[in-house]
């Protein structure tokens, strides 16, 4: 499966957000990650639907995947208010889901992709049951709640077991994406375990070099 690169607008200048995402869709993204977050699931407050749909017409244009991560209790009760924002894939993470099954099939229901996140003390036992009805899984390679933070080195053995768990089953068709702590250093580590999908801010959106350099840079780390 080629491997996607998906900038977590987290780290970007809010101020010039509309820019700094066209400069990534330039570069030549497949993937623009929008890290949703509500001060109780993660002690952080970020942005919500209306950031999701300001950004769309942008990432349409380009057929570029606006892939929503919701770090929030109670995600069913705004599932609807991000696909109509125009979210392509949404993933909810399976510490806030009592009843995943349901959550997996309203997100699919609404015609778009849905994947789950585990964070990074949650096995993978957890999917057994889901990992049929999903279209990607997200491994967090950090606790989530803040960009810039290290990369944990145990989630690279989680990205190669969880890569035998689909092949197993047949599900090659499912991505893996994996989140926090992505750069230059272990691109090519987590994309050789498994993962299909890199999400990266801070190594992305830094004020080292531009947005499309360092796109680059760790697109050929990869290749
Ligand atoms: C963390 C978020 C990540 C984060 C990644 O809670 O889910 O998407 O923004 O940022 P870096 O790449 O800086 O770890
Ligand atoms: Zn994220």
């Amino acid at each position: 499966m080629r491997i996607k690169i998906a900038p977590s607008i987290l780290s970007a200048d809010f101020a010039r957000l509309g820019e700094q995402v066209q400069e990534a869709v330039d570069a030549g993204v497949e993937y623009i990650h929008v890290d949703v977050m509500d001060g109780h699931f993660v002690p952080n407050l970020s942005f919500g639907a209306l950031v999701v749909e300001a950004v769309k017409p942008i990432t349409k244009a380009a057929e570029v995947v606006l892939d929503v991560h919701l770090m929030i209790e109670r995600p069913e009760a705004l599932i609807p208010d991000f696909i109509r924002a125009g979210a392509d894939n949404i993933t909810v993470h399976v510490e806030t889901c009592p009843h995943l099954h349901r959550t997996v099939h309203q997100i699919k229901e609404g015609g778009i992709r849905a994947g789950v996140t585990l964070n990074p003390a949650t096995p993978l036992s957890t999917l057994e049951e889901i990992l049929s009805e999903v279209d990607l899984v997200l491994v967090m390679s950090v606790n989530p709640g803040f960009g810039g933070q290290s990369f944990i080195p145990n989630s690279t053995q989680k990205l190669a077991k969880l890569r035998r768990m689909l092949d197993e089953r047949g599900l090659t068709h499912v991505e893996i994406e994996v989140d926090g702590g992505i750069s230059v250093e272990n691109a090519a580590e987590v994309t050789e375990a498994g993962a299909t999908i890199l999400v990266a801010g801070s190594a992305i959106f830094n004020d080292r070099s531009s947005i499309a350099e360092n796109i680059n840079t760790l697109r050929l780390a990869i290749t």
